[in-house]
């Protein structure tokens, strides 16, 4: 399975690079950060999701269009990560195995990459309007197509903004002054939910609207994307307390910044248990979908599993 999931990355990367901007101009500086945060690599586990959902739907590879919308995700959750190690927010230099964003070009240039990477990835999932792909459109026509895009933009809009990741980062932000008893599992639910799930439901969602699902099918994998988000990013706290180097990031962020955590909350033994039975929701609801059975449903419900128990 990891070779395939190495396979997969590369070919993730390779669509990617394909929409990174040119270095050069009066604004190079702030385009070398932006590309220095994403080509620092990372397990783009978003596109991924994205690429295999339009596939198990639609039992085709994808073009032109599913490849914008896969760089724009990335560029969101890397403006994400780089505005989320500011100093003003969790205040970690480490990235990705790398120096983050603001330690290796200074903090104004942080924030300036951060944003222009949210702006970049909407120029290049709306240039999609205009793609010229045999993939996404090939069985839809040109009116089918145009909605499809439409719906695609609206919730990459909304899972990233303050009905989304920016509200889930609002709360984590003030949790951090609140006195621990404050802090209750529906809270640090809601965090969850906002901070991490929702980029990936988002996701799931893209993926599935761009190869023509139905709206019930959509809102389906919106709570697969729940559960999946809800669990990695419970991963992701025990990974702060319990991670080695694979891990690329700092060890023990979330103690040094008095972050309540799915893991202060409940011990590490319930939020690993936690973890499998997301999981396990997860890929049960990916079973009742047409699909499912291809490969690209397969390999979506392996992913999901090995997402459970990873290092980094
Ligand atoms: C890190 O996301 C931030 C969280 C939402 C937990 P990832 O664990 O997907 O980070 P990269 O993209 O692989 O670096
Ligand atoms: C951040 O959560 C989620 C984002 C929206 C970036 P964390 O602060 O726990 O992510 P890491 O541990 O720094 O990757
Ligand atoms: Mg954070
Ligand atoms: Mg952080
Ligand atoms: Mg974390």
């Amino acid at each position: 399975m990891s070779d395939l999931i190495n396979k997969k990355t590369q070919e993730v990367d390779a669509v990617i690079t394909r929409y990174l901007p040119k270095e050069e101009g009066l604004a190079s500086t702030v385009i070398n950060a932006m590309n220095y945060s994403i080509n620092v690599g990372g397990k783009r586990i978003r596109p991924m999701l994205m690429m295999e959902t339009y596939r198990m739907f639609s039992g085709a590879d994808g073009g032109e269009t599913l490849g914008r919308f896969m760089a724009a995700i990335e560029m969101i959750h890397t403006y994400s990560l780089c505005h989320d190690d500011l100093p003003a927010m969790d205040n970690d230099d480490l990235r990705r195995g790398m120096p983050s964003t603001h330690a290796k070009f200074g903090e104004a240039m942080g924030i300036l990459a951060g944003d222009a990477l949210l702006n970049y990835a909407f120029e290049v999932a709306i240039g999609s309007f205009f793609a010229n792909d045999r993939g996404t459109g090939a069985a839809a026509g040109p009116a089918d197509r145009t909605v499809r895009i439409a719906k695609a933009l609206s919730i990459l809009a909304k899972k990233a903004g303050i009905y989304g990741m920016i509200a889930g980062q609002v709360a984590d932000i003030e949790a951090e002054d609140k006195e621990p008893s404050e802090v209750t599992q529906q809270t640090i639910d809601f965090i969850h939910e906002n901070k991490t799930a929702a980029m990936i439901e988002s996701s799931l969602m893209i993926g599935a609207t761009l190869a023509g699902a139905d709206d019930e099918q959509i809102l389906t994998m919106e709570q697969i994307g729940s559960d999946v988000g809800l669990a990695f990013q419970i991963r992701d706290d025990i990974l702060d307390v319990t991670g080695g180097d694979a891990l690329g990031k700092p060890i023990g962020s979330d103690e040094r910044n008095g972050k309540a955590t799915y893991v202060t909350l409940n011990g590490l033994d319930k939020a690993i248990d936690d973890v499998k039975k997301l999981t396990e929701s997860a890929v049960s609801k990916l079973s009742q979908l047409p699909g499912s059975g291809n490969k690209s449903g397969k390999f979506l419900s392996e992913l999901i599993e090995s997402l459970a128990i990873r290092d980094r």
